[in-house]
């Protein structure tokens, strides 16, 4: 039987800022079950998309994407934050529901053509999932979806992917 992963997520007030609920993914990760579950849908989601490279955003864009690259027998590209990658990046700013920043790949991590599903924990504003999808799109791969664990309704993130084919296991 299907578990309710709703069940997995804790919801913490006033963090890190007064005013937002922190969607924590920690329980689910902690649990096997779970955490199979949830790279099982969304590897089922990427099954005929024909994908051959996952990238995923610095640090719990990982933690799913690196399972489902696993589950699929392709490759895991991250997207970095500033000053952790070694050799030669790319570049894309964004803006988060608390602050700014920007992500870089480096300039190889995806080949021209190549047939990519973005994953990351979560969808709030959307500016992380956009700047992901924009490095992979500087590089010439293919966006052929997005998925993620949680949606984040009312910061409408989903407008900013609106072209991509998008997959969230649970919405707040
Ligand atoms: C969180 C989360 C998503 C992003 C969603 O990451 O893991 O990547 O925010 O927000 P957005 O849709 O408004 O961009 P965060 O930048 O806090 O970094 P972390 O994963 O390193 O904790
Ligand atoms: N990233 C951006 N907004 C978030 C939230 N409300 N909970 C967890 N991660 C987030």
């Amino acid at each position: 039987m299907a578990l309710d992963l709703t069940r997995y997520i804790a919801s913490i007030p006033d963090y890190p800022e007064k005013g937002i609920v922190f969607r924590d993914i920690s329980p689910l990760m902690a649990d096997g079950d779970a955490y199979k579950q949830a790279t099982e849908q969304i590897v089922q989601f990427a099954h005929d998309k024909k994908v051959e490279m996952i990238v995923g955003p610095e640090a719990r864009g990982f933690i799913i994407g690196c399972p489902v690259a696993y589950e699929l027998g392709v490759g895991f590209a991250p997207a970095r934050k500033k000053g952790k990658l070694p050799r030669e990046t790319i570049e894309a700013k964004y803006e988060l529901e608390y602050g700014t920043s920007a992500l870089y790949m480096h300039k190889d991590a995806v080949k021209p053509g190549q047939r990519v599903l973005v994953t990351d924990d979560l969808l709030a504003t959307g500016g992380t999932i956009g700047a992901t999808i924009d490095l992979v799109e500087q590089l010439g791969g293919i966006v052929v979806g997005c998925a993620f664990i949680i949606e984040l309704d009312a910061l409408k993130g989903r407008n900013k992917i609106k072209d991509y084919d998008i997959l969230s296991l649970m919405n707040y």
